[in-house]
C-alpha cells in the first residue's frame, strides 16, 4: 500500500456506481497512483460509490441540498473539505451535479472532469450516460473514446488534458460502447491523475 502521509491527497466526487472511483482505489494501492485520496463526496445518499470508499477506509460524505440545507451549504461544505484536505487535485467521476464556481476557483486548473466520448463531440446537454453511446451509433462514427478535461464554469468545455480512443465495431450496442470506452476509463484517469499531481 501506499497511502503514505507524504503522497498528495486528491479527492473524487461521484454520482453513481463509481467504477472510476474504484479504479483510482485500486490504483493508488498498488502504488500506481503515489497519491491518497482524502475523501469522497457524492450528491446520492444511495450512490455505490460512497460504499465502495467505505470498504476502501476512505471518508465518505453525502453532500446534497438537503443535506446542506442549500446550494449555498453544498458550496461551503464542498470548500471546507478541499481546505481542511490541503486537497491537489479534485476529480469528478461521474459526478452528475455543477460544481459550485467556488469551488472550481479554489483549486485553478487542478479540478478535472471524464466524460466517455472524444469531446468536443458528444458532450454538453443530455450527453451523460448511455444517451452518449446511443448518439455515437446514430451518427455512424466509427470512433469514440475518451475525454479527461479541466472543469471550468462552462461544463464540458475546459481545456482537453488527454483523450484516448475506442473503435466502434459492428454490431456495437450501446451497452457493448458503453462497456469497452468504460474499460478505457478505468486505465485513462489514473495516468492524467498522477501527470497532474507531477507537474502542479
Ligand atoms: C463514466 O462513464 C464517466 O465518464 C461519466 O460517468 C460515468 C461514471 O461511471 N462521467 P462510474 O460511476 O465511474 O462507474
Amino acid at each position: 500500500m501506499s497511502l503514505s502521509a507524504s503522497h498528495p491527497s486528491i479527492a473524487v466526487l461521484c454520482s453513481g456506481g463509481g467504477s472510476n472511483l474504484q479504479a483510482l482505489i485500486d490504483r493508488v494501492g498498488c502504488g500506481d497512483l503515489e497519491a491518497r485520496i482524502a475523501w469522497v463526496a457524492s450528491n446520492n445518499g444511495d450512490s455505490f460509490a460512497l460504499e465502495r470508499a467505505r470498504r476502501a477506509g476512505i471518508p465518505a460524505h453525502h453532500v446534497s441540498a438537503r443535506t446542506e440545507g442549500s446550494p449555498e451549504g453544498v458550496e461551503r461544505r464542498l470548500l471546507e473539505l478541499v481546505d481542511r484536505h490541503d486537497i491537489r487535485v479534485l476529480v469528478l467521476a461521474g459526478y452528475m451535479k455543477v460544481l459550485p464556481a467556488a469551488v472550481i476557483r479554489a483549486l485553478p486548473g487542478r479540478v478535472v472532469n471524464i466524460h466517455p466520448s472524444l469531446l468536443p463531440a458528444f458532450g454538453g446537454k443530455g450527453m451523460y450516460g448511455v444517451h452518449v453511446h446511443e448518439a455515437v451509433l446514430q451518427s455512424g462514427a466509427q470512433w469514440t473514446g475518451v475525454t479527461i478535461h479541466l472543469v471550468t464554469e462552462n461544463y464540458d468545455e475546459g481545456p482537453v488534458l488527454r483523450q484516448r480512443v475506442a473503435a466502434v465495431v459492428p454490431g456495437d450496442t450501446p451497452a457493448s460502447l458503453g462497456a469497452r470506452v468504460l474499460a478505457l476509463e478505468h486505465d485513462t484517469l489514473w495516468r492524467e491523475v498522477r501527470a497532474l499531481l507531477e507537474r502542479t
